[in-house]
């Protein structure tokens, strides 16, 4: 089965064709991102409205791209898979307009995928995936959470942010020490130079039971820091490394709970944060400790991109799950409602 994945449900816009006959990553028959990040730039953060224009500027083109990629052409496809929520209800309307508009002339099935279900199933696309149960851990920038995968479409939220998610900390953290926007991987770069423990900054509710984190502190914690520094270079790589190591420690703390709370050895990780050395080397060798193993997508695809809806949507839709042909989205959206894939739909998609 063919299926053309469609992402906009923020400042991304990402098209790909997943195609379930090939094995593993060669599934992937091609992908392509196009980023708005130099557009809300100026703005310090994602402006709703202009990011709907652009992706009805670039989606087709990107489509037709993708598609050219892939050597196939629109008869090709077997189905069509979009990001119908969480996000900018203006930004999904528009992938799920074009979806459904696509699915509909082809005749063929078309899904609404959960874009942080979408993130979760994304290291499954690689080679040698791990097998359900496992613990997943998705850290992007609107969202922190550990979730107990029981099987694929089945979600148990074990712990969330209580406040800014990891990659939000990342930007604001980058911002108050003056990097553009999004600051996130920037400060990621910087941290490779800083050295460790010159800046030591808390790991926040890792003092305490439980799962859930909160990383609004933390940058607070770095402002007064960095007010009250020379403000150099070397400054500002040092309390990048400090703060970095703050958060990798945090969410492997937490981690390592997980994993004992879900009795599994087997972790997942995904979203933006997803592509940070320090956070993969370190759950690798947690998970290893452990006899078990962390996964994780390729770096490109730890960022939003239409890959992992393609493949989150070749999934349900060869499970038999597919919707009217009604543009509908869903731009607040608990995964713990979804129904599982190849299950009974005693729960309907949106
Ligand atoms: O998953 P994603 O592309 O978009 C959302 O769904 O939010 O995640 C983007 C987030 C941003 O906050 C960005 O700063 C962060 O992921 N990010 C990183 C790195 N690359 C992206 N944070 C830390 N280290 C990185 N290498
Ligand atoms: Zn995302």
């Amino acid at each position: 089965m063919r299926v053309l994945g469609i992402e906009t449900s923020c400042d991304e816009t990402g098209v790909a064709v997943y195609d379930t006959a090939l094995p593993g990553s060669a599934g992937l028959r091609a992908h392509a991102v196009y980023s708005q990040i130099a557009l809300h730039a100026e703005y310090g953060g994602v402006v709703p409205e202009l990011a709907s224009r652009d992706h009805v500027r670039k989606l087709l083109p990107l489509i037709r791209q993708t598609l050219a990629e892939a050597d196939l052409k629109l008869e090709d496809l077997d189905g069509v898979a979009y990001t119908a929520g969480p996000g900018l209800v203006g930004a999904l309307l528009v992938g799920a307009g074009v979806a459904r508009s696509l699915a509909w002339a082809l005749e063929v099935p078309a899904v609404g995928v959960h874009h942080m279900e979408g993130h979760l199933l994304a290291p499954l696309m690689e080679d040698d995936p791990p097998a359900a149960p496992f613990v997943a851990l998705l850290v992007s920038g609107g969202h922190t959470q550990l979730v107990a995968v029981d099987e694929i479409g089945s979600y148990r939220l074990l712990g969330e942010t209580l406040d800014d998610a990891a990659g939000e900390a990342f930007d604001k953290t980058a911002k108050v020490m003056g990097l553009p926007y999004p600051g996130g991987p920037q400060l990621a770069a910087l941290a490779e130079t800083g050295r460790p423990g010159v800046y030591k900054f808390s790991r926040p509710m890792t003092d305490r039971p439980g799962l859930d984190f909160s990383f609004s502190g933390l940058k607070t914690q770095v402002m007064l820091a960095w007010r009250n520094s020379d403000q150099s270079d070397a400054t500002r790589a040092d309390i990048a490394r400090g703060f970095e190591d703050a958060v990798v420690d945090t969410l492997a703390i937490k981690c390592h709970r997980a994993l004992d709370a879900a009795g599994s050895n087997t972790l997942v990780v995904a979203g933006g944060v997803g592509a940070n050395k320090r956070l993969r080397a370190k759950l690798h060798d947690i998970a290893g400790k452990r006899g078990g193993r962390a996964s994780f997508p390729r770096p490109a695809l730890c960022t939003d991109n239409g890959a992992m809806i393609a493949f989150a949507g070749a999934l349900r839709l060869q499970a038999g799950q597919s919707e009217t042909a009604a543009v509908k989205v869903t731009p607040r959206w608990d995964m713990a409602t979804l129904p599982v894939v190849g299950g009974h739909q005693d729960q309907p998609l949106p």
